[in-house]
Order: C-alpha cells, then sequence, then structure tokens
C-alpha cells in the first residue's frame, strides 16, 4: 500500500502554567507516543472524546505546533519521503500546498473582510500558482463548481452564506491548491444535522475525484462510519485501537471502542434501543493520567492488572485480515458486543 504519511511516536507535551510567577505545576501530555500511517487516497479517522488529543495531532502534522518528540514522514507526489520535522523554510512552505486543514467551525476559520474570490484566491496568489487575475478568476469559478455553488457569489463576503455553504467555501479554499493530504477537524460538528451529511458527502466525491487522502477527526463514530477506511480510536493521548472500519464496528477488541459504539446513535431505525449508554465517569485529566491502562477507572472489564501495567498496541489480526491493533490486557478474553450482536452490520 502506497503511504502519504507516517507519524511514529509522536509526542506533544504542553507545560501547565499558575498565576503570575509562571510556576509549572504540571505536564499535559496531549499526545503520547502515538504511531499511525495514512495510505494514499485513504480516510484515516481519528476518533475519541473531547481533549483527548486529536486537534494537537493535526496541528503537529501542519507543523502549526512543534512535537516534542517523534518522527513524522511525508511522501511528496514524487514518491519522496520527506522528514517533517526537517524542513527549512522553502520546503515547509511547498508541503503547506500538499498537506491542508478543515476547521470545525467555519463562522469562524474564513475572514468575514474578504470575498470568497479573496478568500479562495489568496493561496493560488501566496503560492503563485495562476499568472494572471483571469487566470485566478478562472481557477476561483472553477473551485466554487467543484463544492456546488454557483461562481456568481465570487464577489460576496461570509456573512451571506449558511454554516453549510460557509464549509463548502473553507473546502474550496483546502482544495485550491490540490493537496494530496486533507486534514479535516471535526468539519460537521458545527453544523445542522440536515447538512452534515451534503458535507461528508461533498467531501467523499471530492476525493474520489482528486485522489486525496484524509485524516478525519471526530468526536463520535456514527459521523465516521461512512466517511473512513480504517478508524483509531483515541483515548488521553494515546490509540487505544485502530482497525479497518467494520472490524472496529463489528469486531471491536477494546472496552472504550465498545463503549463509543453503545453510546453513537445507531442510523438503522430497527436496531434503535430508546436509551443511549453513557460513557460512565469523566474523562481524565491528560495532566494527571491514571496509571496503567488509563481507561481503567471507566472499564466495566478492568482488573488488578490494569491499575499498575500499561499495556502497548499489538495486532490481533490472524494473517489473512487486514492488522487489528489493540491496546488491552484482556482483548482476547472479552466477548464485547455480543448484548447487540446485529447492531452495526456491515456497513
Ligand atoms: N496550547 C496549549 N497549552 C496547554 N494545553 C493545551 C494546549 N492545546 C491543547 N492543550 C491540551 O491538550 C489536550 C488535548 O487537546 P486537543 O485540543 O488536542 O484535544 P481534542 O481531542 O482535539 O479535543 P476536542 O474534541 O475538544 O477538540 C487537552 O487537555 C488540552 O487542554
Ligand atoms: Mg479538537
Amino acid at each position: 500500500m502506497d503511504r502519504i504519511l507516517e507519524v511514529e511516536n509522536l509526542k506533544k507535551y504542553y507545560q501547565r502554567i499558575k498565576g503570575f510567577s509562571r510556576k509549572v505545576i504540571g505536564t499535559v501530555k496531549a499526545v503520547d507516543s502515538l504511531s499511525f500511517s495514512i495510505n494514499k487516497k485513504e480516510t484515516l479517522a481519528l476518533v475519541g472524546e473531547s481533549g483527548c488529543g486529536k486537534t494537537t495531532i493535526g496541528r503537529c502534522i501542519v507543523r502549526a505546533v512543534e512535537p516534542t518528540d517523534g518522527k513524522m514522514s511525508f511522501f511528496d507526489s514524487a514518491g519522496e519521503k520527506k522528514d517533517l520535522l526537517s524542513l527549512d523554510f522553502e520546503q515547509l512552505k511547498l508541503i503547506r500546498r500538499d498537506i491542508r486543514m478543515i476547521f470545525q467551525d467555519p463562522f469562524a476559520s474564513l475572514n468575514p473582510r474578504m470575498t470568497l474570490m479573496n478568500i479562495i484566491g489568496e493561496p493560488l496568489k501566496i503560492h503563485r500558482i495562476t499568472k494572471s487575475s483571469a487566470e485566478l478568476k478562472d481557477r476561483v469559478a472553477e473551485l466554487l463548481k467543484m463544492v456546488h455553488l454557483d461562481p456568481d457569489y465570487m464577489n460576496r463576503y461570509p456573512h451571506a452564506f449558511s454554516g453549510g455553504q460557509r464549509q463548502r467555501i473553507a473546502i474550496a479554499r483546502a482544495l485550491a491548491l490540490e493537496p494530496s493530504l486533507v486534514i479535516a477537524d471535526e468539519p460537521v460538528s458545527a453544523l445542522d444535522v440536515s447538512v452534515q451529511a451534503q458535507i461528508l458527502n461533498l467531501m467523499k466525491e471530492l476525493q474520489e475525484k482528486t485522489n486525496l487522502a484524509y485524516l478525519f477527526i471526530a468526536h463520535n463514530l456514527a459521523v465516521v462510519r461512512y466517511q473512513s477506511d480504517r478508524i483509531a480510536v483515541m483515548y488521553v493521548g494515546k490509540i487505544v485501537e485502530l482497525s479497518d472500519k467494520n472490524q472496529i464496528f463489528n469486531r471491536p477488541q477494546h472496552p472504550y471502542t465498545e463503549t463509543l459504539l453503545l453510546a453513537s446513535p445507531n442510523p438503522n431505525p430497527h436496531e434503535r434501543h430508546d436509551k443511549l449508554h453513557q460513557v460512565k465517569g469523566d474523562i481524565p485529566d491528560p495532566a494527571n493520567r491514571p496509571t496503567g491502562c488509563a481507561f481503567h477507572p471507566r472499564c466495566s472489564y478492568a482488573q488488578e492488572k490494569c491499575k499498575h501495567e500499561t499495556p502497548h498496541l499489538i495486532d490481533v489480526s490472524d494473517e489473512k485480515t487486514e492488522p487489528h491493533l489493540v491496546a488491552c490486557h484482556y482483548w482476547d478474553e472479552l466477548n464485547l458486543l455480543t448484548k447487540l450482536p446485529t447492531r452495526h452490520p456491515e456497513a
């Protein structure tokens, strides 16, 4: 499989500082020794509760924040492996054409004082892609058509548009430089449910047209169900399970994944249950990660060992299937999701 990105043992720690004395009172391990890769043209979803480090990973990849440690490699269009952490200014500028980000809130991410022409045309100007203003206008019109907006809108301002339309504008801007990897950080969670599916479909359609890969960040498994090829489930700065989406939905091996599945709404009305399960207990503070398996205080299967020994990610698949990575001491003794066996049929 052709890789586009490899992340190895990525760490991002923040110092927690108090008051005027700026005394360091703790270390937030926002991302802690985390490894994964993304293949060309695929969608890898990163799923987990608030504060588990999803956005921090995206920001490390685009070098908006400096990782504390680790290695990140990007494979450019010529297939050449680039070490993302040792790029000089010019190389970083070039890589930023290939890796773009879409944010959660299209109301905040678009400059209200710029017309669509300027919003979408700005990256084309910065990177000197278009040679004349006529060419720039043509390209912006083409991008607006790609996201199913009328090119006649190009002289309007973002306030004239709805949330869904603004997210289309943000997508057009992200795609202006024909990236090969787009990091979409909760791209639909600020939108009305009725609009979410349209944006998700658009993202899929554009992926098929332009062959890009997505790192798709979401809180909730239901959103990434139709969108992703593989899913990485995160818990307090670490990946606890990573596999093909059908494996995650039908044969989850980590108790936290099971909990997320039971807590996410089932789109099939015949299998809908009146009460959604809640993920019990509070999300731990990443500056004060529980010992052993960080999920143990909330896990209904936890045993003594889970309090003291940190489980590592291991591949539990048989050789015929795709890798299925799980970090749980007791994955092979648990029979997860037997309570609702038909709840998540093949997506
Ligand atoms: N600049 C910063 N300084 C200190 N701590 C930070 C900083 N940025 C993020 N954090 C902390 O790092 C942890 C991970 O944050 P991050 O925003 O990556 O989580 P997330 O999974 O994207 O959450 P959400 O789903 O709410 O967007 C959180 O505990 C957050 O408070
Ligand atoms: Mg976030």
